[in-house]
């Protein structure tokens, strides 16, 4: 399967949602990455429902929710209704993770799990074989533009090892200061799919850097 891009919205320009939006819609992009984060389970606020749903309207690709708040089972629903088709829990949120991947895809989601840097990937040999997503987590979550975290990649062949053992058919997600400089090394451990806001948003040509990213790790 080639490899994905996940261009992260966080770092788009707000006062310009739509054009960005498009921009992402025309690319070689493959899924729009959309971080919610409440001020609790990270020290930061993103945006919430009617910024989704106004991105909703105009992405024409895969909606990647990445979900940074406590508590996530309260608004499950609220994001398949909001168009979110693949719905990313942090494992350190969630009490009772198992139920929750089932109430993900009871509401027509692909159910993900999102690992903060300092979480083992043990963690989730019980689960692992429900999961359509792992979420590696480069950097601590909460804000974009932060330095990739090199212990990542030990991480990512660890997953991958659990992945081919237990026959799963999981995807390996990496989010956090991915850039040309980690991109192939990344996806050569075994990432499938790779977030990247500031990267791409803060650059000259969005659209250029996408292309370059993506012709990089295929
Ligand atoms: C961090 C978010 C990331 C973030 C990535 O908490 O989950 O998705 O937007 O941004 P960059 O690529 O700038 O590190
Ligand atoms: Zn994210």
């Amino acid at each position: 399967m080639s490899k994905l891009i996940a261009p992260s919205i966080l770092a788009a320009d707000f006062g310009n949602l739509q054009r960005d939006v498009e921009m992402v819609n025309s690319s070689d992009a493959d899924w729009f990455h959309i971080d919610i984060m409440d001020g609790v389970f990270v020290p930061n606020i993103s945006f919430g429902m009617p910024v989704l749903k106004a991105i909703s309207s105009h992405a024409k690709k895969t909606i990647d929710v990445h979900l940074m708040i406590v508590d996530p089972d309260r608004y499950i629903k609220t994001f398949a209704d909001l168009g979110a088709d693949i719905l990313t829990v942090h494992y350190e949120a969630c009490t009772h993770l198992h139920r929750t991947i089932q109430a993900i895809k009871a509401n027509g989601m692909k159910a993900g799990v999102a690992l903060n840097p300092h979480t083992p990937i043990s963690v989730l040999e019980e689960t692992i074989i429900d999961l359509d997503l792992v979420c590696i987590m480069s950097v601590n979550p909460g804000f974009g533009g932060q330095s990739f975290i090199e212990n990542t990649y030990k991480k990512v062949k660890q997953l991958k090892e659990l992945i081919t053992k237990t026959n799963s058919n999981t995807l390996i997600e990496i989010d956090g200061g991915v850039t040309n400089k980690n991109a192939k090394q990344l996806t050569e451990a075994g990432a499938d799919v790779l977030v990247a806001g500031s990267y791409i948003f803060k650059s000259d040509n969005p659209t250029e850097t996408i292309a370059g990213l993506k012709l990089l790790c295929n």
